[in-house]
């Protein structure tokens, strides 16, 4: 049977992974959780909520933008790819400079440079460092306010072997991963069961900015889904199993 018929069945196939994935769609609706409508995020409605600019002019003087359009980000995406081997060693420095720019809020404007539902920006990083120059092994969370990487934690070491769950990556070559994980909480508190959807959806913006920045400095990485969900709750937030790691970026 092709995809395409498959699409047009009236029931679709009884796989398990399919039922579990139509289960989590349903399930990610709003029901009865209210719209919420924060304040601030409406034209005009002044402050509260993420900063808003829809009233702001555009881009330059005249309107124009102060980029070089679309090609510009044809240019910038094209030498990105799933690099699964060393390019340079890796250092502090080269490191919290690709984070700032991919996820660090502009401290002028308070803006992120990615777009969060409800501006919740509660998805968190921490790198679990297992040898970059100028960083302790272990884990370090990441402080989107400052742009630093925190002194490593004291109570988890960085089994990065134990970690990944993907046959392509060499565990013990890695420099470091970059976990993304999910504040349920927070997701849950405002969108209710399509909370989670969300969460993984931010995940993939910050995914998508920090591989861009990692490639801009020549640094190789590869976008990774294949690591040990519990084993990464364990080893990043032990005592809260609300926070929910799911993605990650390694640093081969
Ligand atoms: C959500 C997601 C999960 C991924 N997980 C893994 C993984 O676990 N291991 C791996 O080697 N690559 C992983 N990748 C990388 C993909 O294999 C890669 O992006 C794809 O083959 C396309 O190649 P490119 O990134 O070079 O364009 C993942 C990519 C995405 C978007």
């Amino acid at each position: 049977m092709s995809a395409a018929q498959r699409l047009d069945d009236a029931d679709p196939p009884a796989e398990w992974f399919v039922q579990a994935a139509l289960g989590f769609h349903r399930h990610s609706t709003y029901g009865n959780f209210p719209e919420p409508a924060p304040a601030g995020l409406l034209p005009g409605s002044g402050t509260g909520g993420a900063p808003d600019d829809a009233d702001a002019p555009p881009p330059g003087a005249d309107g124009a933008p102060r980029h070089g359009g679309p090609e510009e980000l044809v240019r910038l995406v094209a030498g990105r790819r799933s690099r699964r081997t060393r390019t340079g060693r890796l250092s502090a420095r080269s490191l919290t400079r690709a984070l700032g720019a991919a996820l660090a809020p502009d401290p002028a404007t308070g803006r992120y440079p990615y777009p969060s539902a409800g501006g919740c920006y509660a998805v968190s990083l921490h790198a679990v460092v297992q040898d970059v120059a100028g960083l302790a092994r272990g884990v370090h969370p990441w402080d989107p306010a400052t742009g630093a990487l925190a002194p490593r934690r004291p109570d988890a070491d960085a089994d990065v072997p134990g970690l990944l769950r993907t046959t392509v990556i060499r565990p013990s070559q890695v420099q470091a991963v970059l976990m993304l994980t999910a504040d349920l909480e927070v997701y849950g508190a405002r969108y209710g069961e399509r909370g989670y959807r969300y969460a993984l959806l931010e995940a993939g913006h910050m995914g998508q900015n920090l591989t861009l920045a990692l490639h801009l400095l020549g640094i190789a990485n590869c976008p990774v889904g294949g690591f040990l969900d519990d084993r990464a709750a364990r080893l990043l937030h032990p005592d809260r199993p609300l926070l929910l790691p799911v993605y990650g970026v390694v640093l081969p």
